[in-house]
């Protein structure tokens, strides 16, 4: 059967409800996903910092001289979490005893240290923060908790190239929001991998956008759309658009793509773009950030702040409506039987949903757990 036809399936209403599965897919997604945990330039200066949540764990991201380093928000002295704080400067030192820690994970300076431990050169790497695989995708960051597996460029497949330049066509952030749906974490990323929901929950926005010629892109782990906008949609766009000028990546078309799992990358026209990044609270409670960038190239300030804000409140119009339909869901869903009917613009969501299948599959093999 091709992947646009109608399916109809069985989904155990207990992955998205039940404890142990939520641990489980948790488990999978730190140790074994690559995940996007920001962009270069949200590390401008050497020991500049973010605190990003991977799943449960919260994870240090910092630049040193030596590059962009991950590690586990952990103290290598008596396990304390670190930093609290979203972003910052300043080297890695622990609130508790005020141990700090270099750009191996390594601690350097020790309160007490010969009195109290005795740690010197050969014994030092012992109390390291556990460090994660770190990688680029153009200016996107991405970072893999399990040592072995391959490469991000392997991981991200056909989506490399176009996430790339993505990443490098980003200008100015306009807006940043967050907001958390009483659901499940995968019901919100299915939600937004669903075009055929886009015309009754968005009757406002994307009603007004998206034509219906979707053209879906597989790979790897990952699922992308992209579909021409309207042609009311293009008459407007076309006024600002002849004022904004030259741009790296200039399109009539709206883009969108997930890099397996937690991440969602889009596009409109090359000329805004829209990173949300998913984060599973609880088995029934889902926290996303959404940062709002202009494309690189826009100089005039009325423009930038028309473009901005006409993004921003098209995203806020949009993630209002999403939230009720997901919660919504968790609440059928998890009393349902079971059976459920997918049709051709919903394809993403069964893509996803076997790989996530075949992901924790893998991921428990790995760590013997059944
Ligand atoms: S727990 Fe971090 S320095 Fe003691
Ligand atoms: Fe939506």
């Amino acid at each position: 059967m091709s992947q646009s036809e109608m399916r109809q399936s069985r989904v155990d209403p207990a992955i998205y409800t039940d404890p142990e599965i939520y641990r489980g897919e948790c488990q999978a997604i730190e140790d074994d996903a690559w995940n996007y945990l920001g962009l270069v330039s949200d590390l401008p200066a050497r020991n500049s910092f973010l605190t990003v949540s991977v799943a449960r764990r919260s994870v240090i991201v910092q630049n040193f001289a030596d590059g962009i380093k991950v590690f586990d928000n952990v103290c290598g002295h008596r396990a304390c979490r670190i930093r609290s704080e979203p972003k910052g400067s300043g080297p890695i030192r622990c609130p508790y005893h005020s141990w700090t820690f270099g750009s191996d994970g390594a601690p350097i300076a020790i309160p007490n240290n010969d009195e109290c431990f005795g740690i010197n050169d050969d014994n030092r790497s012992q109390f390291s923060l556990n460090a994660w695989r770190v990688e680029l995708c153009g200016r996107f960051v991405f970072a893999k908790r399990r040592n072995g597996g391959g490469n991000l460029r392997d991981y991200l497949s056909d989506f490399f190239a176009p996430l790339e330049q993505m990443s490098n066509a980003i200008g100015e952030e306009v807006a940043s929001d967050t907001w958390e749906f009483d659901a499940n974490w995968k019901i919100c990323i299915e939600n937004t991998l669903d075009e055929y929901h886009a015309n009754f929950v968005h009757p406002t926005t994307f009603r007004n956008l998206l034509s219906s010629g979707f053209q879906y892109e597989y790979a790897g782990r990952h699922s992308g759309v992209v579909t021409r906008a309207t042609d009311e949609a293009l008459a407007r766009w076309r006024k600002i658009d002849r004022m904004i000028g030259d741009r790296p990546i200039a399109n009539e078309n709206y883009q969108h793509v997930i890099a397996f799992p937690l991440t969602t990358f889009a596009s409109t026209f090359g000329a805004t773009f829209s990173i949300q990044a998913f984060t599973p609270l609880t088995p029934t409670r889902t926290r996303f950030t959404s940062r709002l960038f202009l494309t690189e190239g826009v100089s005039s300030a009325q423009v930038k702040a028309v473009l901005g804000d006409s993004a921003a409140t098209f995203n806020r119009q949009v993630f209002s409506e999403d939230k009720e339909v997901c919660e919504l869901m968790q609440l059928g869903i998890a009393e349902g039987s079971g059976r459920v009917v997918t049709g051709k613009y919903e394809q993403r969501i069964r893509h996803f949903q076997e790989t996530m299948a075949v992901f924790c599959a893998e991921a428990a093999l790995k760590t013997g757990r059944t």
